[in-house]
């Protein structure tokens, strides 16, 4: 049997498959087995009340996981989709607690990635896909991240993840859109096909493991320093340390890796670079701030979680 119609079999016999989506891997499960489900959060070692989201291979069989559809969620979907957006909605009664971490609202995505698209398509049904990584970690962009770190019953190999980071989360559930995640697809280009102005999550925005603390952390600990700075704080670390920066520091250091100075080309590189560094054996992960613009928000946010 080739390699699709046997994962779409194990996801239909509540096993989990990890695939390629053009943000990050994620670790599939059949959204209506509350068993899969579980043996999902299991895996990944997840508080199981916490929501995940769930993927489509179209707009029509996501929104029949959610109610009240409204206008601002057919424009997006229109824009975006398939691509990296993940709408929060109503939900229906496809979506039950077990996958809504019991909150009224559902997560919903079509991502674009064709093996993703393919696997969807075959299973033709919600799979509830968390990134493919341990919880707390850094998310996993490529099939190796994924084999190393989860046991899991069938990894589909679609080479590394384009975007690299998190899809952009809206919620779209309440009167007024929320940013709650951002990602490749920013506030502005929002914002210009909803018309309206996108409000920041705050503490009453519903619960995202995304929005905890420390999240998308590697194990060595991570600071966050600028420009000026890098060198006095390299030579205050000693041989210890790692750094992740936009040139080569002037400062001796052993583990180094430069960064891409656009968003696309940094987020398509940021969690493997991360995860290398993390292998290391250094005391400190010294990361060089990027640029305030807002079309570094998407990095900003991750990074500031990386380091704590
Ligand atoms: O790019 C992505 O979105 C990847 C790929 C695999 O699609 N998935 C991903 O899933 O990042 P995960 O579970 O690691 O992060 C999903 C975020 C979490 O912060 C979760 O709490 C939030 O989405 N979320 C899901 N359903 C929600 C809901 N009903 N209300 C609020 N937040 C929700
Ligand atoms: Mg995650």
């Amino acid at each position: 049997m080739s390699e699709i119609p046997r994962a779409a079999e194990i996801l239909r016999a509540g096993g989990l498959v990890a695939f390629p989506t053009e943000t990050v891997y994620g670790l599939g499960a059949d959204a209506s087995s509350a068993t899969a489900v579980a043996r999902l959060y299991a895996a990944k070692g997840r508080p199981a009340d916490h929501p995940v989201i769930i993927h489509f291979s179209s707009p029509e069989g996501a929104f029949e996981w959610g109610r009240d559809i409204p206008q601002a969620a057919r424009k997006l979907a229109a824009r975006f989709w398939p691509g990296p957006l993940t709408l929060i909605l109503k939900r229906s009664a496809k979506a039950k607690d077990f996958v809504t971490g019991g909150q009224d609202s559902v997560g919903l995505r079509v991502p674009s990635h064709p093996v993703a698209r393919e696997l969807l398509r075959e299973f033709d049904g919600g799979v509830a896909a968390p990134s493919a990584n341990r919880f707390g970690n850094v998310s996993a962009t490529t099939a190796a991240h994924v084999i190393g770190e989860l046991n899991v019953d069938y990894v589909l190999d679609g080479g590394a993840s384009e975007v690299g980071i998190e899809s952009t989360i809206v919620d779209l559930s309440g009167g007024v859109p929320v940013l709650l995640r951002p990602g490749a697809i920013s506030r502005l280009q929002l914002e210009e096909i909803l018309g309206t102005k996108i409000l920041d999550a705050n503490s009453a925005s519903p619960r995202h493991s995304g929005g905890l603390e420390r999240h998308y952390a590697p194990r060595t600990p991570a600071l966050l320093v600028p420009p000026h700075a890098l060198d006095a704080e390299i030579a205050k670390h000693g041989d210890a340390v790692a750094v992740l920066a936009f040139s080569r520091p002037d400062e001796r250091v052993e583990y180094w890796i430069r960064m891409p100075r656009t968003p696309q080309a940094y987020a398509q590189r940021l969690y493997a670079a991360l995860r290398e560094l993390d292998t290391a054996d250094c005391s400190v992960i010294l990361i060089e701030t990027p640029p305030q613009a807002a079309e570094w928000d998407a990095i900003r946010d991750r990074l500031s979680r990386a380091t704590g």
